[in-house]
């Protein structure tokens, strides 16, 4: 599907999306898209503003500007429009005319929050959460990505609620085949979020034939708390040491999405962040080879269409709440 065929989604318009990494949005405007829509994403003294990426003039893309002052500069005549999305100057006029009160180009609601710069073209119909390991000074926050990935939203969404592939498609990293049992976990369900109860699973240290193994029993906790963000916790049960990760998709298109990651911990202060950063690319890279290549594309909300396991229980609850919510995009 391209622009132009862009289905309207009334839930996914009305949610936060992330746009960039706060850090790497500075002193030059970000194009990005956002449900097909072109958007300007920008920072200024006052913060971060998003206005469509439309100079109401003759249409020239206001990203390929630059930002002066508190305004972002249309690169064809030089209008400027402030962050509300007021034209405050048309050189091509004397000072002395009025600027037309049309002159206007649609400005988003944009915020910074984790790491993250976030866009909502539409009203947003829930705040972030407040989540205290990615904000709290103690922890170390560390934003990943972006990663590129031609799948639907959803099927990202998907892949982090699932536990049963660790083993296999992390196998090494984040778990092994022989140690691929799960317990049975509850999956809860309250307003605005499905999770998980505590789900113990075994690494080994290094697999070694069928020996006693040494390794480490992580308890993961698992969240989808909006239709395209979810984040986990994965706590080393003898010594509390536990890494959060909250995991958010941007949906381009209905089958192109652009994945942000932030990852906090409460240990290993003395070890390189980069480290952590390069772990969750690998990681993250080994899911985008199955998930690009899932069939159909479309996240199949029928819940007959796949076969669902006793193990698929936060998927198949993520499913039902994208039924209830009205979820357009991403889905069939
Ligand atoms: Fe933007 Fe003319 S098109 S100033
Ligand atoms: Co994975």
């Amino acid at each position: 599907m391209n622009t132009a065929e862009m289905l309207r989604d009334t839930v996914l318009e009305n949610e936060w999306h992330p746009v960039c990494i706060a850090g790497e949005l500075n002193d030059k405007p970000l194009s990005v898209t956002v449900l097909g829509e072109r958007v300007a994403v920008f920072r200024t003294k006052r913060g971060v503003h998003a206005l469509r990426d439309l100079c109401v003039h003759r249409g020239a893309m206001l990203s390929k500007g630059w930002v002066e002052g508190e305004t972002l500069v249309c690169p064809y005549h030089g209008w400027k429009y402030e962050g509300n999305g007021a034209c405050v100057c048309i050189p091509a006029q004397s000072k002395e005319d009025k600027i037309p009160a049309r002159a206007r180009a649609e400005q988003y609601r944009c915020m910074e929050k984790y790491g993250l710069v976030w866009v909502c073209i539409g009203e947003p119909s829930a705040p972030l959460p407040d989540f205290e390991e990615f904000e709290n000074p103690g922890y170390r926050p560390l934003p990943c990505g972006p990663y590129q990935v031609k799948a639907a939203g959803t099927r990202v969404i998907e892949n982090f609620t699932d536990f049963a592939h660790l083993m296999f498609v992390h196998g090494g990293l984040l778990g092994h085949p022989d140690y691929a049992e799960l317990p049975d976990f509850k999956v809860y369900k309250e307003k605005g979020r499905v999770y998980t109860g505590d789900v113990p699973i075994f690494q080994p240290v290094a697999h070694s034939g069928s020996e006693a193994k040494e390794g480490t029993t992580y308890v993961y906790v698992k969240e989808v708390f909006r239709p395209l963000a979810a984040r986990l916790s994965k706590r080393d049960a003898a010594t509390g040491q536990t890494l959060w990760i909250l995991l958010t998709v941007l949906p381009v298109t209905e089958k192109e999405c652009t994945v942000y990651m932030a990852v906090s911990r409460n240990y290993g202060f003395d070890v390189d962040d980069r480290q952590f950063i390069e772990f969750q690319n690998t990681v993250f890279e080994q899911d985008v080879w199955i998930i690009e290549t899932q069939k159909p594309e479309l996240l199949p909300l029928d819940l007959q269409a796949e076969l669902n396991h006793k193990a698929d229980v936060l998927s198949v609850a993520y499913r039902r709440w994208l039924i209830e919510l009205g979820v357009k995009i991403g889905t069939a």
